[in-house]
């Protein structure tokens, strides 16, 4: 170490970047004098620099001579000292007369303090050229991530966060960075990301404990976004909502098949009736929580994708008093997939309670009911059938008759769901042939002991039942015309009697929930009160071929979307520009070309199918044209053998099936009053 001149104190300091700046302090007592850290930046790459006290006023001049010095460097050639800011990525040559010590003062503190070249702070001694020139080697380009994340390992910003909260937030907004954090937030057990208001749920398939009491608590009244995301902030937000701006609120969940809608529903429920409860369970709370599991075990099924599909959409409205007492619910079905009782795709099963009820009954009721082993219904038959889970079935039948009881069916009641239920499954073993005999075209229906079970489960005479499984009645102008069935006629008739039974039994179910989930007073007296609706319906679905169900359930969906897009979307922007908030319009994926080929009157598919199936001669060849004609840019494939026409569109489902045969058309209309006027009978 040497003192020259008082204007710099040196000291080599070898071993690399991260060395820092030897013993002495930053900072002389006098305040004057400062450490520098200077590179060489010689023809062989080195890490040794020295280190020197310089005075505030020492020159650049006076500090190149003193670190060529102390670096040992041939004082006859010439140096130039660079200030190197990587962060900026500058390199910036100082004059003789600048002074160094001025420059380092404007870096961050930590840099003053320490700066091995790691930091991204330093001075860099370069040699000049003979003809003065400076052979200037520019850093390698640093990108602006690169660039952040040395400042943040540097401890010049705060460590970046490997995840949002709330998608706003990310500092890059694209789809990578979105499903990127999702991903990482996912593998921190965080479910739950916001996107502003809106929450993202993503099924961990697997019971988290974050669901009891205490979050509900937790959560109660605070604005959303100030605690970690979670579907109790939702109905949180959306409760003290309704109680200080007195407006009812709605809740939409939508996602595809299997996603966790119907159990998001159910955590918003629960938290619902929670906040109202104040320490006690009313008889209302406890019909809500057992309507769930009825609505489940009837409208629920083991599909490809989810082993609990809701195979109906529902809407449930929480009423409240204007003090926040929850008074009572309403539910709302919609379309309830109505062929999963006849057919459907191999792994899936028919609905739940039959299940339940085939593994779950006692000797007694299986005596009562006439039930047999599963694999004996046709309804319930299919390839690789097996059913590996007796035990949880037969648990469920067990919670299935609480949940009943929970709602106020009585064990009268009970046993009459019960008769019709296997009464549906016997229908699918009903078979017929032609009649042998004579010139008759009629056929035979049998066997004879499936039809008095019929009969008898069902209350119905044998005689009616065979007349409304092999004749059709069709009323004319001035006549009325009772008519045998083909063959395939009677199969469809005999399938659709199951549907309708099961249907109408569905729909009398939900009447009951709702009667026991209404308070009887509001009815009689009309008490002011508020509502939270949510929304649960089925999501998205694309199988190999998808039915018309399929489609019917793509399009509610897109319906959803189309929802959305306008809320979130349009109404927004339109608020902005209302307040004159300076506004690109963002562009989106409007999806309401797609809604009005399928549902704008007067030629929107729906309604042309609607008016196909009136003529008596319509095919699926016919309807195809009349679709073709009318949407004729769109991709309307050729008729599909025997399932009627072929759909293709973009936004909905790959391939959806419409079919003069195979849904709700001339045909099967009359069944369905027939066959509810056979069973009132
Ligand atoms: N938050 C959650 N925590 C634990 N499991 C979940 C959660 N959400 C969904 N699941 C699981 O995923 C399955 C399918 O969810 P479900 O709500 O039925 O889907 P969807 O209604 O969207 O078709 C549920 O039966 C449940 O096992
Ligand atoms: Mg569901």
């Amino acid at each position: 170490m040497s003192v020259r001149d008082g204007a710099a104190t040196m000291a080599t300091n070898a071993g690399g970047g991260g060395g820092g700046g030897g013993t002495a302090s930053p900072n002389d007592q006098d305040g004057r004098s400062y450490l520098l850290q200077i590179y060489p930046r010689l023809a062989a790459q080195s890490t040794t620099c020295c280190n020197l006290r310089v005075q505030k006023d020492a020159t650049a001049a006076s500090v190149i001579s003193d670190a060529a010095t102390a670096l040992g460097l041939d004082p006859g050639r010439m140096y130039v000292l660079a200030e190197v800011k990587e962060c900026g990525g500058e390199e910036w040559v100082l004059e003789a007369g600048d002074l160094p010590a001025q420059r380092f003062l404007l870096w961050p503190r930590k840099a003053q303090e320490q700066h091995p070249q790691s930091l991204g702070f330093y001075f860099l001694l370069q040699e000049r050229n003979h003809d003065g020139s400076i052979h200037y080697v520019h850093l390698p380009p640093v990108t602006k991530e690169q660039q952040a994340q040395r400042l943040a390992a540097r401890g010049f910003l705060p460590p970046p966060q490997d995840d949002f909260a709330d998608l706003c937030n990310l500092p890059v907004l694209n789809e990578d960075s979105i499903l990127n954090n999702l991903r990482t937030r996912f593998y921190k057990k965080k479910i739950y990301t916001y996107a502003g208001s809106i929450l993202i749920a993503i099924n961990p398939f697997k019971f988290l404990p974050i669901y009891n009491p205490k979050y509900v608590k937790m959560y109660e009244n605070h604005q959303l976004g100030k605690l970690e995301p979670h579907i109790f902030a939702i109905a949180d937000v959306a409760y003290y909502a309704m109680l200080r701006k007195k407006v009812n609120q709605c809740i939409v969940i939508s996602g595809e098949s299997g996603s966790g809608k119907t159990q998001s529903t159910n955590f918003l429920i629960h938290c619902l009736t929670a906040l109202s409860q104040k320490g006690y369970a009313s008889g209302v709370e406890r019909t809500i929580l057992g309507a769930g599991p009825v609505l489940e075990a009837f409208g629920n099924a083991k599909t490809a994708h989810n082993n609990n599909s809701s195979r109906f959409g529902k809407f449930i409205q929480v009423n409240y008093l204007e003090s926040g007492v929850v008074r009572g619910a309403v539910v709302e079905k919609y379309l309830l997939e109505k062929s999963r009782l006849v057919s459907r795709e191999k792994n899936e099963r028919n609905y739940h309670v039959f299940y339940y009820l085939l593994l779950g009954a006692s000797e007694e009721e299986r005596r009562e009911f006439k039930l047999l082993p599963p694999e004996e219904y046709f309804y319930l038959k299919q390839q690789n059938f097996k059913i590996e889970d007796e035990e949880d079935l037969r648990h469920d039948f067990e919670r299935l008759q609480q949940a009943m009881e929970m709602v106020g069916f009585l064990s009268a009641t009970k046993k009459q769901i019960f008769s019709v239920l296997s009464a549906i499954l016997y229908l699918g073993n009903v078979t017929y042939r032609r009649k042998s005999t004579g010139r008759d075209e009629g056929l035979d229906v049998g066997p004879p002991e499936v039809l008095a079970t019929l009969s008898d489960l069902l209350k119905v005479k044998e005689e009616l039942l065979v007349e409304a499984l092999t004749k059709r009645k069709t009323v004319t102008v001035n006549d009325k015309l009772i008519l045998p069935y083909s063959h395939s006629e009677a199969i469809t008739a005999r399938d659709s009697m199951a549907k309708s039974l099961y249907s109408a039994l569905f729909d009398w179910i939900v009447l009951r929930i709702n009667h026991a989930l209404l308070n009887k007073k509001d009815m009689e007296e009309s008490i002011p009160c508020l509502s939270i609706g949510v929304l649960d319906i089925f999501g998205f679905e694309d199988f190999e071929t998808n039915s018309f169900e399929q489609f019917c359930i793509n399009y509610a969906n897109e319906q959803l979307q189309y929802y959305f897009n306008h809320h979130i979307f349009n109404l927004e922007q339109e608020e902005y520009q209302a307040e004159g908030i300076t506004w690109h319009n963002i562009d989106y994926t409007d999806n309401v070309g797609c809604i009005h080929l399928i549902s704008k009157k007067p030629t929107g598919l729906l309604y042309l199918l609607d008016e196909e199936s009136n003529f008596p001669h319509a095919t699926d060849e016919t309807l195809l044209a009349k679709f073709k004609a009318a949407a004729p840019g769109e991709q309307i494939l050729c008729p599909h053998t025997g399932h009627g026409a072929c759909l293709r569109h973009s936004t909905l489902c790959r391939e959806s099936q419409i079919s003069n045969q195979g849904f709700p058309g001339k045909e099967h209309r009359p069944h369905a009053s027939r066959h509810c006027g056979v069973v009132a009978e």
